[in-house]
Formats: structure tokens, sequence, C-alpha cells
């Protein structure tokens, strides 16, 4: 069975390029697998996944509930809406008692940066909960890690590689975690990675992780082999970082001109949901420039990998 070299999936910072690797090769069999006449595999048969979402979600939502199913695992699902947190219950608690149900791993959706890396430390002091694996399906603006594996793995799926690649991130980067997540994946995986974007959609000092910045979205595309466009994400803007959506989209929005003006064709790639004519163009979203759906398909057979690797993590 696959081994990796941590017993949680927290974040792409704190796992290894073969870790990154052994979740790739992994997915490459599981896609295989799920393009069967059969889908299912027994490999995680009598172990109980959790599926525990304080924030809305869409893709990762169902995207972790086949891949739990295509392995056999039993799944339960909790929605913060309608649960006793709206009672004022803890975090802690919360999911200690859904793993006293003999829950075996929880893959968690939360609000705020770093959910995941608490909950993994508080499982630890609970002897009945340690056994438990915890993964991050996306925490707050922090880390979106298989949100990045999947990226990655529809890039080397497309180009063969991903060592060598341009890879360029545009939009909010500021608030997103699926950039910071593809910024340590990519960057370990070899690529080079590039951001764009307006100056206040940039963190300070964000080229300390070792990535350049371009604002001028022509320059960027004409320099990138791939580019991953972001959300706007409002819900997390507590002021105006732009002055408005249609000046934005005038500025950054990836559309049928902005690609003609190139001297090349690039992949364009979309972590979902898009804001169609905001940061893409719906043609361009379906177009043959776009490898989005690809993406999603290619999310289930990278969660798979991930919850399979991490159920046969070394004691
Ligand atoms: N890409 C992504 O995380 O989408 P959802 O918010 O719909 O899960």
């Amino acid at each position: 069975m696959s081994r990796l070299s941590t017993e949680h999936l927290l974040g792409i910072k704190y796992i290894t390029e073969n870790d990154i690797h052994t979740l790739l090769d992994t997915a490459a069999s599981f896609k295989e697998v799920i393009n069967r006449p059969i889908k299912k595999v027994p490999s995680l048969r009598d172990v109980t996944v959790a599926n525990v979402f304080f924030e809305n979600s869409t893709r990762t939502r169902l995207s972790f509930e086949l891949a739990e199913k295509r392995l056999s695992a039993d799944v339960v699902n909790f929605s913060a809406s309608g649960s006793s947190v709206s009672k004022g219950e803890t975090l802690t608690d919360t999911v200690n008692n859904i793993l006293a149900m003999k829950v075996d791993m929880v893959v968690m959706r939360h609000q705020n940066p770093g959910a995941c890396v608490f909950l993994a430390n508080e499982l630890k002091k609970y002897p009945k909960s340690a056994h438990a694996r915890v993964v991050n399906a996306g925490d707050g603006t922090h880390e979106h890690p298989t949100q990045a594996l999947l990226d990655a793995f529809s890039i080397r799926n497309h180009f063969g590689r991903i060592e060598g690649l341009n890879v360029l991130i545009v939009g909010d980067i500021m608030h997103s975690r699926v950039a910071l997540s593809n910024i340590y994946c990519l960057q370990k995986l070899g690529a080079n990675v590039k951001l764009c974007g307006p100056a206040t959609l940039i963190p300070r000092h964000i080229e300390t992780l070792g990535v350049e910045v371009e604002y001028d979205l022509h320059k960027a595309l004409q320099w990138c082999d791939v580019a991953n466009v972001l959300r706007i994400q409002l819900e997390r803007q507590d002021i105006k970082y732009f002055p408005s959506l249609r000046e934005y989209a005038m500025q950054y929005g990836i559309n049928r001109e902005v690609l003609n003006r190139l001297d090349k064709q690039i992949t364009i790639m979309h972590p979902g949901p898009i804001n169609r004519g905001v940061e893409l163009d719906g043609d361009i979203a379906d177009s043959e420039h776009s490898i989005i759906l690809e993406q999603v398909e290619n999310g289930v057979a990278v969660r798979m990998a991930v919850l399979y690797c991490l159920a046969s993590v070394k004691e």
C-alpha cells in the first residue's frame, strides 16, 4: 500500500515532493478505475469518513463524497447550518462527538485559516480521537490542498510534465487559498510560478515565496503556458479593492480579444465557481483552450488517492 510522510493532509506546505508524486501517481491509477464500467473498489471498506462542512461547497463536497463511495467507505455528511454549532458548540466538541461514533477520517472545510491544523492538534489530546485522519477541504484564505493536487494532476495530464512549465495564477491572490496551495505544489514540482492581478489583491512580500509578480495581464499571459484564473472572492472582502467588477473585467478579465492578442495558444484553468464575464468570459471557459471540466473530473481520482494514502499511513 502507498505511504505518505504525514498522517493528515493539512496543506501542501506540510507534505514533501515525494508525497505529491505518490499522490499523483496513485490518482492516475484511480482515474483508470473510475473510467471502468464498474467504478468501485473495496480499498476503504470498513473505513468511515465524515465530511464536515462549515462553509458552502459544490465541487469539493461532491467530489470527496464520490471519492469515498468509489473506495467503498461509509460516509456521513455534516453541515454547520442546521447543526448544534448554532447552539454554541465548539469545533473540538463537534468533531469529537462525530468521532465518538467510530468515524476514522474527517474531511473538513472551515471559514477560518488554520482550522484544520488546530483540529489535528486538538484531536491528539483525546485518546479516543487520536487515531483520526484530518483532510483539509479548504480553510479560509489559508490552503486548499486537494485543489492544488488536482490542478497539478490536470497540468501533468495535459502537458505530460510539470517541471519547467510557466504557470500563471491570475486574479484575487490575496483572498485565495487555491493560490497559496498551488504556489507550494507547483514549486515543489519544479514549475515556474508567476502571479498577476491588481496591486491591491496581491499580498505584500509574496515574492518571498519565490514567485514573481506581473501587473500587466498581456505580458503575464504572453509568458505562461497555462493560466489558472481565480475568482474575485467578494465574500471575503470587507473593503473595496477595486472600483467595480466592470473595471476589474476590463483590466484583468480573460476574453477572446485578450487571447487573440497573444502570439501563442495557452491553456486556461479555473478552480470554480466561475464568475462568467468577470475574471473569465463564458465562451473561453467552454472553449478548446479550457481544461476546467477535466480539473473537476480529475478531482475525484485525486481525492480517492488522498483518502487511500492517508488511510494506509504508517503508524
Ligand atoms: N473549487 C472549489 O473549492 O469549489 P467549491 O467551493 O464549490 O468546493
